[in-house]
């Protein structure tokens, strides 16, 4: 790979994948390419951005005129950027659907017009909605159920269709819920340490029954690293954890990490409008490519909350 564009590369995932792939990839250029967000840091990659083979780019994937330019002899594409968070599409903000589905448009397109040879699309086991027992398959049906879900859904939709026109050579990646630093604490388990750190008390959504599958970053950074390698043109590969855990006991094992009464500084508000009960995806195709993942929170959640407390005031609110 000469040259890879990382979309979204100054988020929380994008910032540990800029880095991996910096790692990983000796030899290419990395051109990073973020609109900075309220969710995103330029400082999170700090430590490539100083290397003359990583360029960062201030912009919007909306801007398709500079998008098309900066692709201009790019081999791979890693679309990571999107507007992520649940509660914020409730609000019927159009930026769901601008960035998440009109940007994975410009993308595909700036794509296609400079023949760019893979993308990796980052979409979510959302997509599915919520199941009860068993897993979903990459087979398995749309069900999405708010509208962060349904636009990345939509999203997919639309690179379906660039692959029956144009053969576009997209591959699909949903993954769990992904935990590690430099999420924004508007998440759960951020969430949780940011709150806790300041000792303040945690609004956990209905019940706190819902179940989450959660996978550390590095985990599914490697796995992003096999479908580079090993994932074929056109497949949709879930990326899961095999570690699944009720929201409350996420709050209960942060609360407990940092020394605070589980019952005393937690609280249960109105939930949201819906709320998936269970997330599960099956990711049998992905472990045929000998991958595996190796962390689950209890082995990172102490590093995690010490990052937060290192740096608890990037954050003005949750
Ligand atoms: N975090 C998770 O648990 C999780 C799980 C599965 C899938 N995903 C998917 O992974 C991707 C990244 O999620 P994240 O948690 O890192 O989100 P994030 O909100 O932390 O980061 C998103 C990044 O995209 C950038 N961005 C947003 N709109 C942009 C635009 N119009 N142009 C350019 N850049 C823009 C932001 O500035 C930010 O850097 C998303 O596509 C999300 O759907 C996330």
């Amino acid at each position: 790979m000469n040259k890879i564009l990382i979309t979204g590369g100054c988020g929380f995932i994008g910032s540990h994948l800029s880095e991996f792939i910096f790692k990983k990839y000796k030899k290419s250029q990395i051109l990073i390419l973020d609109k900075i967000t309220y969710a995103a840091k330029k400082k999170y990659i700090s430590n490539i951005l100083s290397h003359k083979r990583v360029k960062f780019i201030k912009d919007d994937i909306l801007n398709f005129k500079n998008l098309n330019n900066y692709t201009k002899n790019v081999d791979l594409i890693l679309h990571v950027a999107a507007e992520s968070h649940v509660d914020n599409s409730y609000n019927l903000k159009d930026n769901f659907i601008m960035t998440n589905v009109l940007g994975t448009k410009n993308v595909l397109e700036a794509a296609k017009q400079n023949n760019v040879k893979k993308i990796i699309h980052v979409s979510t086991d959302e997509v599915y909605g919520e199941i009860y027992n068993a897993s979903f398959k990459e087979n398995s049906p749309f069900n999405p159920s708010n509208p962060y879900s349904s636009s990345k859904a939509a999203a997919e939709m639309i690179i379906n269709g660039y692959i029956h026109s144009y053969n576009i050579p997209v591959i699909i990646v949903r993954a769990n819920n992904i935990f590690g630093t430099r999420q924004h604490p508007e998440k759960l388990i951020p969430g949780c340490c940011w709150t806790f750190i300041k000792r303040k008390k945690f609004p956990i959504h209905g019940n706190g029954n819902q179940k989450r599958s959660f996978l550390f970053i590095d985990d599914f950074c490697s796995g992003i690293e096999k479908i580079i390698k090993l994932g074929k043109i056109h497949q949709i590969y879930n990326i899961g954890s095999p570690f699944e855990y009720r929201n409350k006991d996420v709050v209960k094992l942060i609360s407990e990490i940092n020394n605070l009464d589980f019952k005393k500084y937690s609280y249960h508000v109105k939930d949201r409008p819906f709320n998936d009960f269970r997330y599960s995806i099956n990711y049998s195709k992905l472990k045929k490519l000998k991958w595996k993942p190796k962390f689950r929170l209890e082995d990172k959640i102490i590093e995690i909350n010490d990052w937060y407390k290192k740096n608890i005031n990037i954050y003005k609110k949750r």
